[in-house]
């Protein structure tokens, strides 16, 4: 992993951040067919399990315009026929969009009323606020997030201003036992805008800990790895 010699101050970088964000902000980095291949290691994971825990709430960090968030909630908890669908219809023009926005749009959770079946994002940018997107840094967020979320799904740790802060903080809202879903650009040279680059397998596992449970390093995109850790926090 390598930092980006020169640190921003906070407003600095927050301010970067969502210019960035602003500048790119129909762009989804993730297909619903990367999230068809997490979910179904997670699917089976809880089938195998012998006490089977619900999958969710789901986080994704860094969600941008949310349209992963969307993907997320209909990939794991949608009827067959609409992930199917959603996964028919989506385009992939250097960036993968819906087919029928609205038909993703359907369904969405609340951040006021989170159960297992929620699927939530966090991003900076306040252009993403919906009522299942907080908007915020993923390096403090709320205090009741405390073991909360059976997934943390992020592909921008990148953008952490302070690794060790940021993954104190996703390390936090996962509920023991529950997923970390972490993807990052192979061999990346850190910059201004995304200060952490040179991510590995192996810092993935210094960083977060837990148990490999799948690593992938080829995602929809070539030179982008995709690793799903479970984070035990001493649950059996
Ligand atoms: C690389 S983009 C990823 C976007 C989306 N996940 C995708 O796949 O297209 C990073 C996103 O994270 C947001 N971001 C950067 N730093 C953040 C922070 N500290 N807290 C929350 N969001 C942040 C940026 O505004 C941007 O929208």
């Amino acid at each position: 992993m390598k930092q980006f010699p020169a640190q921003q101050s906070r407003d600095e970088y927050l301010r970067t951040q969502v210019q960035r964000s602003d500048a790119k902000f129909d762009y989804c980095k993730v297909s619903a067919d990367d999230v068809r291949r997490y979910a179904d290691v997670l699917h089976l994971r809880q089938r195998r399990a012998k006490r089977p825990q619900p999958i969710g709430p789901v986080v994704c960090l860094g969600t941008r315009n949310g349209r992963e968030v969307d993907i997320f909630r209909t990939q794991l908890f949608a009827p067959h026929w609409r992930q199917r669908l959603m996964r028919a219809l989506e385009r992939d023009r250097k960036s993968f969009t819906a087919g029928v926005p609205m038909l993703e749009a359907i369904g969405r959770s609340r951040l006021d009323a989170l159960d297992e079946h929620s699927v939530v994002g966090v991003e900076l940018n306040p252009r993403a606020a919906r009522r299942d997107i907080w908007v915020g840094s993923f390096d403090a967020m709320p205090a009741v997030w405390t073991d909360t979320f059976g997934v943390v799904f992020s592909n921008s740790f990148d953008q952490s201003q302070d690794p060790a802060r940021s993954a104190a903080e996703w390390l936090r809202v996962i509920r023991p036992g529950g997923y970390l879903i972490f993807c990052f650009a192979n061999d990346a040279a850190p910059t201004e805008t995304d200060p952490i680059g040179g991510l590995s397998l192996p810092d993935a596992r210094d960083l977060f800990g837990g148990e490999l449970v799948y690593f992938q390093d080829r995602g929809s995109r070539a030179g982008y790895s995709e690793v799903i850790l479970r984070i035990n926090k001493g649950a059996a």
